[in-house]
């Protein structure tokens, strides 16, 4: 049977993915601070809400509401207006309670197809990352695999780790998708890889990808991350 793909619709990223993501699947998103995670996962509900109609469900950990709007505003993405339509549900937890999260996954309406959780790793600022920790964070895997949702899970990783999540969610992920921001010498450059996907015969290159909030009728493409498949940033 054919896995039915959700796509991202974020420049060149769903052609590494077999078209996208598994429907229904959990990708874990990680990277360094300043990688691009809530871009991406602003695109995926954006894209999915304008192109798809589906909508879509946003829990913030770690920066309002606000702010958030703003950001997506500088790429070109009116989020408040979908949220004004209700096909975009904002929540932040500043109490950072893992059990608030819970309830807003339990309470999720058929309605929603897609659920972004960013960054899970903010979660760390309150709970140290035990046995306890992965076990509460298991639960919350299962609750959103209950739910025909497609999530995104973002992790922040530490400038320097060489692990790629904080809680050994990778494990409990259908795909991980990991950030770069590599430097050669005093050159920067920005490169993802598929770490792993479920189902998928997935690229296994690092990709060359940028973030542009260029207005997408100067460069034909949309603004946010833009990926380029083709291009390699290593050869
Ligand atoms: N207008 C812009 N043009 C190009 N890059 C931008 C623009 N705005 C933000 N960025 C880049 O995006 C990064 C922030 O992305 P963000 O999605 O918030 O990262 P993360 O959630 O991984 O911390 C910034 O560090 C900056 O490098
Ligand atoms: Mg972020």
């Amino acid at each position: 049977m054919q896995t039915q793909r959700i796509k991202t619709g974020v420049f060149g990223l769903d052609e590494l993915i077999e078209g996208g993501l598994p429907k229904d699947s959990i990708t874990l998103v990680s990277g360094n601070s300043g990688t691009g995670k809530t871009t991406l996962s602003l695109q995926f509900l954006y894209n999915g809400i304008k192109q798809f109609e589906e909508p879509g469900i946003y829990i913030g950990l770690s920066e309002n509401i606000h702010r958030i709007s703003l950001a997506a505003e500088r790429f070109h993405m009116n989020l408040e207006q979908f949220s004004r339509d209700d096909n975009l549900v904002f929540s932040d937890i500043p109490a950072l309670e893992i059990s608030e999260i819970t309830k807003i996954v339990k309470s999720i309406d058929d309605k929603y197809k897609r659920l972004v959780i960013d960054p899970i790793s903010a979660l760390t600022f309150k709970y140290e990352a035990d046995v306890t920790m992965r076990e509460k964070i298991r639960e919350l895997v299962e609750l959103i695999r209950e739910k025909e949702i497609t999530a995104i899970i973002t992790t922040e990783l530490l400038e320097n780790s060489n692990t790629i999540s904080r809680f050994g969610e990778e494990f409990l992920s259908d795909v991980v998708i990991v950030l770069y921001y590599f430097r050669e010498g005093a050159r920067r450059f920005r490169g993802i890889e598929i770490r792993k996907a479920r189902l998928t015969n997935h690229s296994e290159q690092i990709h060359l990808y940028k973030i542009s909030s260029r207005n997408p009728l100067e460069t034909g493409i949309p603004c946010g991350i833009q990926v380029f498949p083709n291009e390699k940033v290593f050869s």
